[in-house]
């Protein structure tokens, strides 16, 4: 017990650069034991609720919600607590200030559209109404795990597979997996953004015509270096349209420092990555149109 005990502690201080203000945004874990999206996250020793049984009741609780759902009903609303809203209100106080000065017009002009209460957790349902009406996505909850191709193919169809949970609230800023401010912060608003929803959907459709492994790497490469960290100059100044970038102040701060390339879809399917922490290289696109236009023609050619 002791040694395990240690082995915590170990891996925690090793992580206590990331308890600062970061969020994984893998959007899916690669496991090919996990086959569907039903699967239920176990969580590891060194996760912040690991010691929370009433928080790992509500995950599961939340969990069971994803696996009852029904493709295309309402989705039910989830129990949050509290704490959580709680949660929610610190990282939209950090979030409003940083948004206004790193994420691009497109990403501000949706997120204007979704109108967000500053004060509460917005559910799954209330979001996918408005953008079902802007985009034709809609929100779909899971359990926690996909596989990269569930994910992706889900995406031709105009569904986004989300989390609904949120993390602990000991640590607000800091998620070891995607939740739902990733999730709605992040994609729920891109979705809402037509041009944005579209480049999901020909990610979903170029997915879907390709079975090679290889393929699938290369376009969950270029997914990751665009959807979930992308940059484009605006007005001669670097800002975000990547929703990992944008569901964390600290990400959109930490983007200043980071080796900025040019967007180069074929540099970036050679382009290793590592979601634990924050990203050192970005790729940046010329304008919001060229970036558009860039993966268009990759994805639609393809
Ligand atoms: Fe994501």
């Amino acid at each position: 017990m002791l040694d395990i005990a240690n082995d915590i502690m170990t891996r925690r201080e090793s992580n206590q650069s990331l308890l600062s203000d970061h969020v994984d945004t893998r959007p899916v874990i690669a496991d090919e034991e996990i086959a569907d999206r039903n699967t239920i996250v176990q969580l590891d020793p060194d996760h912040p609720g690991f010691r929370d049984r009433e928080y790992r009741a509500r995950r599961n609780q939340i969990a069971q919600l994803a696996v009852n759902y029904i493709p295309g009903d309402e989705i039910p609303d989830a129990p949050y607590t509290g704490e959580e809203h709680e949660v929610w209100r610190t990282i939209w106080a950090a979030l409003q200030p940083a948004h206004q000065r790193y994420a691009c017009a497109e990403y501000l002009g949706a997120l204007q559209r979704l109108s967000f209460a500053p004060d509460r957790i917005p559910q799954l349902r209330e979001v996918n109404e408005k953008v079902q009406a802007i985009s034709g996505f809609r929100l779909e909850p899971v359990a926690g795990l996909v596989q990269p191709r569930v994910f992706l193919e889900n995406l031709a169809n105009g569904v986004f597979l989300c989390t609904q949970y949120i993390r602990h609230h000991s640590t607000p800023l800091y998620t070891p997996e995607p939740d739902v401010v990733h999730e709605i912060v992040g994609h729920g608003v891109t979705l809402a953004s037509e041009k944005l929803a579209e480049i999901n959907r020909m990610f979903g459709r170029a997915v879907k015509q390709r079975t090679q492994p290889e393929a699938l790497e290369q376009l969950s490469r270029i997914y990751w270096f665009t959807i979930e960290f992308g940059v484009l100059r605006e007005n001669g100044e670097v800002k975000a349209y990547g929703t990992g970038l944008l569901s964390s102040a600290g990400e959109l701060k930490e983007m200043r420092e980071a080796d900025l390339r040019p967007l180069d879809l074929d540099a970036i399917s050679h382009q290793e990555y590592d979601p634990t922490h924050y990203q050192p290289v970005l790729f940046c696109a010329k304008s919001f149109e060229g970036m558009y236009q860039t993966l268009r023609d990759f994805l639609v050619r393809k």
